[in-house]
């Protein structure tokens, strides 16, 4: 990407995932579709969070370059172009790392004691041992992710929305303890932009979620696709083939209606109720649908997954014009709180 063609763009915006897995049709639906449009419209960021993958698999660090590879190919694939946008990897830009220091100076403990997804993660994922300095200043490291590009909009899931609460408020602190002479706040407060829940159901009817172990990935192997599909659960009334079911009952039937055109779905409404269908059947055209959705994404990933050197070059340039940005802000920062090179 050159760096005058992003600057044409009306908002600066940015967002981070977490490479602790490759990404599964439910982030294709939510948090991916929802960037494809942005790119056109807004100077888009995205990078990937190796650092904060590291908070919860420290004990386990190496899949995670993996994870941030995976990652990286199911945005390509899905169709985020790194004409439109800047992609990187968080640790690529060490600048981030030297801002979650500063910042760390002035952030009260408090603040990242009562971040509810804090609380929750380390009574949820008692096994890791999260009682660590790295998982309770996660949210603090976003915030420098963050700010550190002055980003205007950060689109993000309901469950994100503390961080960026807390992200503003870190901003406002840091604005009022060095900032009091200058004609504009230097760390600029962003906003949320809610991402949509996907309506993608997992295999189970439940959201699909990495940890319910319910996932269609991204570009999973056709015949895994096909065997998940296959053995989905369905209405549990229809026990028989002969048993009437209730589509409304059904993990399947939310596929169709996400898949499936009128006609289709008025088949499996009619031939579900009535018996005339059986589970098999009715899921046949589902399987069809999303092999063919995955055919797309896998066959344009396919390039750069067989040349690493693409994705090197991609990332290398993302992160070059991150660093510049980033440098820019941090030297401001640096030269409000008096920190001089001597
Ligand atoms: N915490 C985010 C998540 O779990 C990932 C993330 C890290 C992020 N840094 C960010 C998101 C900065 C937005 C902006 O999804
Ligand atoms: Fe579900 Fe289709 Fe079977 Fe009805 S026929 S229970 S909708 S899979």
């Amino acid at each position: 990407m050159n760096d005058s063609n992003i600057s044409d763009k009306r908002h600066r915006v940015l967002s981070g995932t977490r490479t602790t897995g490759a990404l599964h049709l439910g982030n294709y639906h939510g948090v991916l579709k929802n960037w494809l449009e942005l790119q056109h419209r807004h100077q888009c960021f995205f990078f990937a969070a190796d650092w904060h993958a590291l908070t919860t698999e420290y004990e386990n660090p190496a899949q995670i370059a993996a994870y941030t590879r995976e990652v990286i190919l199911d945005w390509l694939g899905a169709g985020v172009d790194p004409n439109l946008c800047t992609l990187f990897v968080q640790s690529a830009v060490p600048e981030h790392a030297e801002l979650h220091v500063l910042l760390s100076m002035i952030t009260p403990l408090s603040w990242l004691e009562r971040v509810p997804t804090y609380k929750e993660l380390r009574t949820q994922l008692k096994e890791k041992h999260l009682a660590t300095y790295g998982f309770l200043g996660y949210p603090l490291l976003q915030a420098a992710d963050i700010l550190i590009y002055k980003p205007e909009f950060i689109p993000v899931g309901e469950d994100q929305v503390s961080h960026i609460e807390l992200t503003r408020e870190v901003a406002r602190h840091f604005n009022h303890l060095y900032g009091k002479n200058l004609s504009k706040p230097l760390l600029q407060e962003p906003k949320a932009l809610l991402t949509k829940t996907s309506k993608m159901p997992g295999l189970d009817g439940r959201k699909m979620s990495k940890s319910y172990h319910n996932t269609l990935g991204l570009r999973e192997e056709p015949s895994q696709v096909k065997h998940k599909i296959k053995t989905m659960p369905t209405d549990p009334a229809r026990i028989r083939r002969s048993d009437p079911g209730e589509p409304e009952k059904c993990p399947v039937w939310r596929f169709h209606q996400i898949y499936s055109t009128a006609e289709t779905q008025e088949w499996v409404q009619v031939g579900c109720r009535s018996a005339g269908i059986g589970c098999i059947e009715c899921k046949r055209p589902v399987i069809e649908a999303v092999l063919q959705e995955q055919t797309v994404i896998r066959d344009k990933a396919l390039p750069y997954q067989k040349d690493p050197s693409l994705v090197s070059d991609i990332l290398r340039e993302g992160a070059r014009v991150a660093r510049q940005n980033a440098r820019a802000t941090l030297d401001e920062v640096k030269a409000a709180m008096g920190i001089v090179t001597l």
